[in-house]
């Protein structure tokens, strides 16, 4: 429960922004380091068929600022050559990590190998990290899955290889790639990689309260932990796990902070994509992030149908308006559960 290193870099806290293609890009990023304690952010997954033939969407995924290191990129693939040349262009970006993915579900990748299907490659793996990590300086790290399926769930052999073929840490989704998104992570897996290798371990699945992310780290002895979809309904998530590590009370996001995370994440889009391409991602973000609100259902309701810049802001004004007021709005319950958010299948290309 203290930070952690990768190589020489220093996690602080060991809290990390888990990789989400189509969700933790640019602004997304920008606007939960704003929020505090996260350890470290990680691009999108990045294809490196697109990244070596110079795709101008890879160039825009490998953006990050300053404020964000330690930064990791993360690469998918399975062709060799294209891994390493992927891994040299990272190191050349600026990135302090170099990240595989092992992880990824989608059909689309995991038919050319990449993703997941590398849990039922080892060989290819093993000569992909053996020769990214000839290539590079940066620290080589690997985002997992517990095993391609529940017949094969091989996360602790692969976490040994990786370790020997100069892996600096592993990450571990306690899922195998058949669950999807199913079920729940299995952490006595991060126990048992944890128990297995000398490399810093951290898990990853499910994380959405302090209590949860405390009991993880005691039970498991991870050295950091990973928050992808919690950070969405949540982004004050990492600020509040790291505030009771250090022993003061989690930070308790008021209203105003609430509206401003909206309008924040909003002028940031703006910055960065063109109008209808920013309403598409508040609409994602307010999926998530209404859960927590009061008449939430309602308010994300009205952000969906919101089909310019100047209705979501005034729909976004209306509901804070009325909740500042004191007054009522839709039903006026907090959600159990939010809507369900696709994995990186949709953004696989
Ligand atoms: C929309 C979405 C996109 C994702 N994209 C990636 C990705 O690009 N790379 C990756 O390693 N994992 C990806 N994941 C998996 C997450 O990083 C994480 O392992 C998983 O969601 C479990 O953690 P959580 O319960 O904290 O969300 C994605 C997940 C979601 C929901």
């Amino acid at each position: 429960m203290k930070p952690f290193n990768i190589g020489d870099i220093e996690i602080n806290p060991p809290l990390v922004l888990s990789p989400m293609a189509g969700v933790t890009d640019y602004s997304f990023r920008r606007l939960l380091k704003k929020r505090g304690g996260v350890g470290m952010t990680v691009s999108e997954f990045i294809s490196v068929e697109g990244m070596t033939r110079n795709s101008p969407q890879s160039k825009r995924m490998m953006r990050f600022r300053e404020f964000e290191r330690p930064f990791a990129i993360q690469i998918f693939g399975a062709n060799v050559r294209r891994m390493v040349m992927a891994a040299e262009m990272a190191e050349e970006q600026g990135a302090d990590i170099l990240d595989v993915n092992c992880g990824c579900p989608a059909p689309k990748v995991v038919k050319k190998g990449g993703g997941s299907g590398l849990l039922q490659n080892l060989p290819l793996l093993k000569e992909i990290l053996v020769e990214i990590k000839k290539s590079i300086s940066i620290p080589l790290t690997l985002k997992i899955r517990a095993g391609f399926d529940d017949t094969d769930r091989n996360a602790v052999e692969v976490s040994k290889m990786a370790e020997q073929c100069g892996v600096q840490h592993v990450a571990l989704h306690g899922r195998t790639r058949q669950q999807r998104y199913t079920g729940l992570a299995d952490w006595g897996l991060v126990k048992q990689i944890k128990d297995a290798v000398s490399i810093p371990v951290s898990g990853n699945g499910d994380v959405t309260s302090v209590e949860f992310a405390l009991e993880k780290f005691k039970e498991t002895g991870c050295d950091g932990i990973l928050i992808g979809r919690g950070a969405m309904q949540n982004p004050w998530l990492f600020r509040q796990i790291d505030d009771v590590l250090n022993g003061r009370d989690a930070y308790q996001p008021t209203l105003e902070d609430k509206q401003e995370v909206l309008l924040e994440f909003f002028e940031y889009l703006r910055e960065d994509m063109p109008e209808k391409a920013a309403l598409g991602k508040m609409k994602q973000l307010a999926g998530q992030f209404t859960k927590g609100l009061r008449g939430g259902a309602k308010f994300r309701q009205t952000l969906y149908h919101s089909h310019s810049a100047k209705e979501i802001l005034e729909n976004i004004g209306i509901y804070f308006d009325t909740l500042n007021k004191g007054g009522t709005y839709g039903s006026n319950e907090v959600e159990k559960d939010a809507e369900t958010l696709d994995s990186c299948e949709a953004a696989a290309v």
